[in-house]
């Protein structure tokens, strides 16, 4: 019977920015399970066993910690992916699931290439009962897919049965550890209860019974779209009240604090910035839009897209602005560039903003110097798909030297307390200052010397 089953063996097929991560707590809070992370680019995983926690793929505060102290213990990365679902009781898929590039769908639609060969792994390494938990966000429907190959691949073979769960990931990057420890809610979908219990009382080792939610599988794969789709909004919303800020004198600070203190609303995600990136929110948005033309539900599915198009809008206005205030033409200018990343306290290039508008500056022949304290050279060479046109520079100091202008486009911590006195005499000028994250003091900048835009602000 099922609900006697016990599980000693964790099996998590794909070590990415959430599976990494959330087994690595998971191994932590459960000393009594095995926990094995695995994937097929072995590059990573090496990176995930290396010695010097400094070098692991994924930068997230706290997490070296952890994984110095679980790793070897009772969690392990492998590519041996046979060997660790043969083993299993319990396997999570975490695999990456992308917008798909081609054929019907491309654009919008998820691409489940990988989670389908998961699904055929498991079907055929895994032994006896195993429950098979989605932790990838998945368009609605998709674990009735999952059901369907684990079932028909496995079906001659005695002993073997299979439950499908859906237990979406609702971290975010930079703050991945702190969201693991104190998840806000763990969401657990099913039809077989038993299942479900056997799931929760993995999380109940550190996460209070009353934030453990079942529902059933339709309503959890949905639940994280739509989370995904609310925080994007928000940061839409807030992004064209920073245009209107910047025309009537108001200050977008000022307004989301005010608007903030509203318990109805709440003061998270309404910082203006550069738009939203990261690997989710667009893919997400797009899956829904996609969903909803495919339920011919045309008014909802407009209503999400305007979400995307506000922001490759704000993306766009930031960049052209930059353009125009150094005088229409950025050809041959060093232009220095602050964050990389999509965010603070990550390394994931995915879908940033920054990278967006770097490739758009040089495409106008800029040259760029890129500075970001967590990302590689090499991820950097990855994403900008061009060999000219920028430098990568670790060392802050050396950034600043003879640029026509400075762009701050991450809200790295270090960028707040730049002694601009120092930098204004090694800079050529005029020079000037964009915050695209309204985040550094306006004041200290402008009396420097330099000129000064700022999202959100009424620039004279
Ligand atoms: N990144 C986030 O902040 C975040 C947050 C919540 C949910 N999610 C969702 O979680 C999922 C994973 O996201 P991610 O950012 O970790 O992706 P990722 O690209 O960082 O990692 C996915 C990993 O899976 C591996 N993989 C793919 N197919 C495999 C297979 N058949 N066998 C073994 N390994 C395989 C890939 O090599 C890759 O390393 C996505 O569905 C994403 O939407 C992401």
């Amino acid at each position: 019977m099922l609900s006697k089953m016990k599980i000693n063996n964790i099996c998590c097929i794909g070590a990415g920015y959430v599976g990494g991560p959330t087994m690595t707590v998971l191994a932590d809070k459960c000393p009594n399970l095995k926990v094995n992370v695995v994937d097929t680019n072995k590059k990573r995983i090496a990176l995930w066993n290396n010695k010097d926690l400094s070098n692991l793929p994924i930068y997230e505060p706290g997490l070296s910690e952890i994984i110095g102290r679980a790793r070897g213990k009772n969690l392990f990365f492998t590519s041996d992916v046979e060997e660790s679902l043969k083993n299993a009781d319990m396997v999570f898929i975490s695999v990456n699931t992308p917008i798909k590039k081609k054929g019907i769908g491309a654009g919008q639609a998820c691409d489940l290439r990988w989670v389908e060969a998961s699904a055929r792994q498991i079907a055929k390494f895994c032994t006896g009962k195993t429950i098979v938990v989605e932790k990838s966000t998945l368009p609605v429907k998709t674990s009735e897919v999952i059901e369907e190959i684990l079932v028909s691949t496995s079906k001659s073979e005695k002993g073997k049965e299979f439950y499908v769960l859906s237990n979406p990931e609702f971290l975010a990057e930079g703050s991945a550890v702190e969201n693991l420890l104190n998840p806000d809610r763990v969401l657990i979908g099913g039809d077989n209860q038993n299942a479900i219990q056997i799931l929760k009382e993995i999380y109940l080792n550190w996460v209070k019974d009353e934030k453990i939610i079942s529902t059933n599988l339709w309503s959890s794969e949905l639940s994280k779209l739509i989370s995904n789709a609310f925080l994007a909004q928000r940061i839409s919303s807030i992004n064209t009240v920073s245009a209107i800020c910047e025309e009537t004198g108001a200050n977008i600070r000022e307004v989301s604090t005010a608007v903030g203190y509203d318990s109805r609303i709440g003061k998270n995600f309404l910082q203006s910035g550069p738009g939203f990136g990261g690997s989710c929110f667009k893919k997400d948005i797009s899956n829904l839009v996609y969903l909803c033309n495919h339920f011919e539900l045309k008014e909802v599915a407009n209503f999400w897209e305007q979400v995307l198009l506000i922001n490759s809008w704000q993306k766009n206005r930031i960049y052209r602005n930059i353009v125009s205030k150094l005088y229409g033409n950025v050809a041959n200018k060093r232009i220095a560039i602050l964050g990389a990343s999509f965010k603070a306290n990550t390394n994931d290039l995915r879908e940033s903003p920054s990278i967006e508008i770097c490739k758009k500056l040089i495409e106008e022949e800029a040259y760029l110097i890129i500075h970001d304290p967590q990302v590689s050279q090499e991820s950097l060479e990855l994403e900008l798909e061009s060999p000219k046109g920028w430098e990568f520079q670790k060392n802050i100091n050396k950034v600043f030297i003879d640029v026509d202008a400075i762009i701050i486009l991450t809200e790295w911590e270090i960028y707040k307390s730049l002694d601009w006195l120092k930098i204004y005499p090694i800079v050529r000028r005029p020079s000037w200052v964009f915050d695209t994250r309204h985040f550094i003091d306006a004041d200290k900048v402008k009396k420097s010397g330099f000129k000064f835009w700022q999202v959100g602000s009424c620039n004279d």
